[in-house]
């Protein structure tokens, strides 16, 4: 199965009849109050899937780029389909999480405000993080996926910049969200998880690179 916009509307309408029935199921609303706040429930859970999909995503890319992963583990035959689908399934929840926020009154966001950064009224400096995240998983995604139409090499360069964007989309979460103490033990461990991830694959390209007493 290869990434198409058929894919992504499909895993985009799946997504949305189960946030609206897990709200539903969590919070169902008894009065005009807790109605307008499922919305808001179904915004903070396509994020927080979002976030969890974006970790797996970014953790297989370093398995597949670890230098031992090209020597000895030879895992890139059976992990590329799952980094490159798993792209369908990040931006899918974003999507989701992006239509609930425009969709909630109360947080005010609008259209502009979620796709031109700075452009919310509703914590302004926090839903622009969540936008430029946005924009750069779909410039890093949308240049792998069409490698055939760049310059040889340069679609490489341009994915490097998907390191930059689960931190600014977990500080996104962090600053935007309602309940960022709440959910300290999930942003902890996503956090902890990528951090460990990127740390391991460049040390052991540190190590593998040759020195000076090597060479010689
Ligand atoms: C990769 C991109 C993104 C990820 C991973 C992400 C993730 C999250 C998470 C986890 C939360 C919940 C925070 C909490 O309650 O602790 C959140 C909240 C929020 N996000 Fe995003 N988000 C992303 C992009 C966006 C974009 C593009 C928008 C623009 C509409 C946006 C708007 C919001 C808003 C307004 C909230 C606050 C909801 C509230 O009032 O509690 N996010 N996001």
């Amino acid at each position: 199965m290869r990434l198409r916009a058929g894919t992504f509307l499909a895993v985009l309408a799946v997504a949305g009849i189960v946030i609206l029935a897990a709200t539903q199921e969590v919070a169902p609303p008894v009065s005009a109050r807790q109605a307008a706040v499922q919305i808001w429930l179904a915004t903070r859970a396509a994020g927080f899937t979002t976030l969890v999909m974006l970790s797996i995503q970014i953790s297989l890319g370093l398995i597949l780029s670890h230098p031992t992963n090209k020597s000895t583990w030879k895992l890139s035959k059976l992990l590329f389909p799952w980094h490159e689908n798993a792209w369908v399934f990040v931006l899918a929840f974003l999507g989701a999480h992006i239509i609930t926020t425009v969709l909630d009154e109360w947080a005010d966001v609008g259209l502009l405000g979620a796709l031109i950064p700075g452009a919310s009224p509703y914590r302004t400096p926090a839903v622009a993080l969540g936008t430029l995240a946005l924009w750069a998983l779909l410039f890093t995604g949308l240049t792998a996926r069409y490698t055939k139409l760049l310059p040889a090499g340069l679609w490489l360069r341009i994915h490097r910049i998907s390191h930059v964007i689960f931190p600014i989309a977990w500080l996104h979460g962090v600053l935007a969200g309602t309940d960022s103490v709440a959910m300290v033990g999930l942003y902890g461990a996503s956090g902890l998880f990528v951090v460990a991830a990127v740390s391991y694959r460049y040390w052991v390209a540190r190590q593998a690179r040759p020195t000076f007493s090597t060479t010689l």
